[in-house]
């Protein structure tokens, strides 16, 4: 039978786009989560999170009978009808822990509630990003000899979740019980995707290395745009000259305030912390991290430089707070990070965001929340874009020069038309542009 009965631990963002997901698949799915307000928002059809497409797929598929939520572990594993559940999928938080190594404490309290509710024969499937020997870690937590551990990392981007569910690269399975990796993969047997069968821990190996190769892809584009700004090269052209190479790609050259976001920087620092207590440097990745840092100050140093040396007093207008466009997310936004370094240096900040129309307290300390983008450029000194939001492009670019009081936009994502700029009479600095 293809339909197979799913239990989905945890709601969240990877949560709730796996379990709507694989019912669109066509297969049963329960997902359970420990917020009950959020539980009772998502049963009327209620999506707390940004992601294109995702509350009508949610929608979709309550309507059909295929996806249903309830409140905790117990409740998602119990069977439906006499239907056992087949598959139980682990997507809990796990956040940035002590010294950077992946917090577990998640996986560990929901293996401990399930442990014995588990049907012989079901199949544990870790989606969350845990450092490699969790699926080990975890089936001796469960310690059934009857129950397979599977690891099976998302790659999901924010903001195109669905889109990357529903049309993977890749799907990678791994577990040291290979009948079990095999059902695991068989649920996405739809997707057609070029399949990668493993073990346990290469499987989770390769989600640390995706990722921290994407950074390290990132840092080093950051760095070459550097070098451009000084020795007078435009990074535009040379990573489409590299990019034609299709060893390397066009995919994920696009130079900024660095990276940031929920997955980067976790996942970087959790690759060389977890290599340090294996007794191997990874001087590549720290290298990536600590470019990421230093491209913070390279960018405030341009908008110090655009300000007229000292960015004490001055007013700056900033486009953009999220980590990335097209998320409402600020988790390790490269933009928050510019702005408290502006701050600190004494500048006056007023930041407009269409992801974030409102001041969010603790996080959004360092800067004046406008709810539209003439507001931020208001009597600045200079405007800073520092979210890729396409539509910055079109703002009204005469209306935004009589706002300013120091006609200049430093584009840290080179994401503007320098000509429009200049033809409102507005000076453009991009990032290792001519
Ligand atoms: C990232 C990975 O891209 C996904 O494959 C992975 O599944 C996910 O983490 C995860 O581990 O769950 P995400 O964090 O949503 O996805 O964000 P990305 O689109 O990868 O962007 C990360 C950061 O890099 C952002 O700050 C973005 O603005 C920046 N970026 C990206 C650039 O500066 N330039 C680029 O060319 C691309």
């Amino acid at each position: 039978m293809f339909a197979r009965r799913i239990a989905v631990i945890g709601s969240g963002y990877v949560g709730l786009t796996t379990g709507a997901c694989l019912a669109s698949l066509g297969h049963r799915v329960v997902c359970a989560d420990v917020d009950e307000a959020k539980v009772e928002r998502l049963r009327r059809g209620v999506v707390d999170i940004v992601e294109p497409g995702l509350p009508e797929l949610v929608a979709e598929n309550q309507a059909a009978g295929r996806l249903e939520f309830v409140l905790g572990a117990r409740d998602a594993v119990a069977g439906r009808d006499g239907d056992a559940v087949e598959v139980v999928f682990l997507c809990v938080p796990t956040p940035m822990g002590e010294g950077g190594a992946a917090d577990l404490a998640a996986v560990r309290d929901v293996a401990a509630q399930v442990r014995h509710l588990l049907p012989a024969g079901c199949v544990v499937v870790n989606k969350s990003t845990v450092p490699v020997g969790t699926a080990e870690a975890t089936r001796k937590l469960l310690n059934r000899r009857d129950v397979a551990v599977v690891s099976n990392p998302e790659f999901l981007r924010e903001g195109s979740a669905v889109h990357d569910f529903l049309h993977p690269d890749r799907i990678v399975v791994g577990s040291d019980a290979q009948d079990a990796a095999e059902r695991v993969a068989a649920l996405y047997a739809r997707l057609g995707a070029p399949t990668v069968l493993t073990d346990a821990a290469s499987a989770e190996m390769v989600k640390y290395a995706a990722n921290c190769f994407l950074a390290m892809k990132l840092s080093y584009v950051n760095a070459l745009a550097e070098m451009c700004d000084v020795l007078g090269a435009d990074v535009a052209d040379v990573t489409e000259g590299m990019g034609h190479d299709r060893r390397i790609g066009q995919a994920f050259l696009q130079p900024g305030p660095g990276w940031g976001g929920s997955c980067l920087p976790k996942d970087t620092n959790a690759l060389v912390q977890v290599a340090a207590a294996a007794g191997i440097e990874l001087p590549l990745v720290s290298a990536s991290i600590a470019t990421n840092e230093r491209q913070r100050r390279i960018v405030v140093g341009k908008i110090a430089d655009a300000v007229g040396g000292s960015l004490a007093g001055r007013r700056i207008g900033l486009l953009g707070l999220t980590f990335k466009a097209g998320t409402d997310d600020l988790r390790d936004s490269p933009a928050l990070a510019v702005a408290r370094l502006l701050r600190a240096g004494g500048a006056e900040l007023t930041a407009y965001d269409p992801g974030c129309p409102a001041a969010v307290p603790g996080v959004t300390d360092d800067v004046t929340v406008a709810d539209e983008p003439l507001r931020a450029a208001k009597d600045a000194d200079a405007l800073v874009v520092l979210t890729e939001w396409p539509q910055f492009r079109s703002l009204d670019w005469a209306a935004v020069a009589g706002a300013l009081a120091g006609r200049v936009v430093v584009d840290c994502r080179n994401l503007l038309d320098p000509d429009v700029l200049r033809r409102a009479g507005i000076s453009w600095v991009g990032v290792g542009r001519r």
